[in-house]
């Protein structure tokens, strides 16, 4: 997201029309003091939907997992650092072997991993239930995403999961039938629209770099 102001106020016409808002984080609203305030420290921190499941007014339930996996704590593929296995299962367990001036936001490990996923996170969402799954990093058919998110889809029962990080809405359709529920990607600055009636996908305003990356799948 990179607000340039704290997330309340960004969000403020939003916020004005009623709606109900939640947000998960990137990867780089943890690469500076100032973003990681105006993220967590915003107004809006408790609408952090990253690690759990709420359920809006109309019972559709809303699961969230911000960041990306990075290989000093966990980068769950075969060929990364310890065959995949996680250097750390935990925030905490991180946060207790970091120097404690490294560490921030009072338990939490240095800055920078407040945009790192942790397994005891991914473990806690597999262990719920939810129709949508909204993830930063993406599933499996990307071809930089991860079938962790798949199996972890897969495990929620979920029909579709929708994902940023990569600024592409690459065509994974033929992939649907397989992975047992449907997948977009929002691209850069892009806005989409999901009906939880029909399951309906369409895109408000593409992203920005969306044509662009189009040749990627
Ligand atoms: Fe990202």
């Amino acid at each position: 997201m990179e607000p340039a102001r704290p997330l309340h106020f960004e969000l403020e016409p939003l916020l004005a029309s009623g709606l109900p808002v939640y947000w998960i984080h990137g990867n780089h609203d943890a690469d500076s003091d100032e973003l990681w305030v105006r993220v967590w420290g915003s107004e809006l921190a408790e609408q952090n939907l990253h690690g759990r499941v709420i359920q809006l007014a109309d019972g559709t339930r809303l699961g969230g997992l911000g960041g990306v996996f990075r290989e000093s704590v966990w980068y769950p593929s075969p060929a990364a650092a310890r065959g995949g296995e996680p250097a750390f299962r935990s925030r905490e367990a991180h946060a207790k072997s970091t120097p404690r001036q490294d560490r921030w936001g009072g338990a939490g490990p240095h800055r920078k991993h407040w945009g790192t996923i942790y397994p005891n996170e991914v473990d806690r969402l597999a262990d719920l239930r939810a129709d949508i799954l909204i993830t930063h990093e993406a599933p499996g058919y990307h071809p930089n995403g991860f079938e962790i998110l798949d199996t972890l889809a897969q495990q929620m029962g979920v029909k579709v999961a929708i994902h940023g990080h990569h600024h592409d809405a690459l065509d994974s359709s033929a992939r649907w039938s397989e992975q047992g529920f449907k997948s977009f990607g929002v691209g850069l600055r892009g806005l989409s629209l999901l009906d939880t009636s029909t399951w309906h996908w369409s895109v408000v305003r593409p992203g920005e770099l969306d044509q662009a990356r189009a040749h990627r799948l």
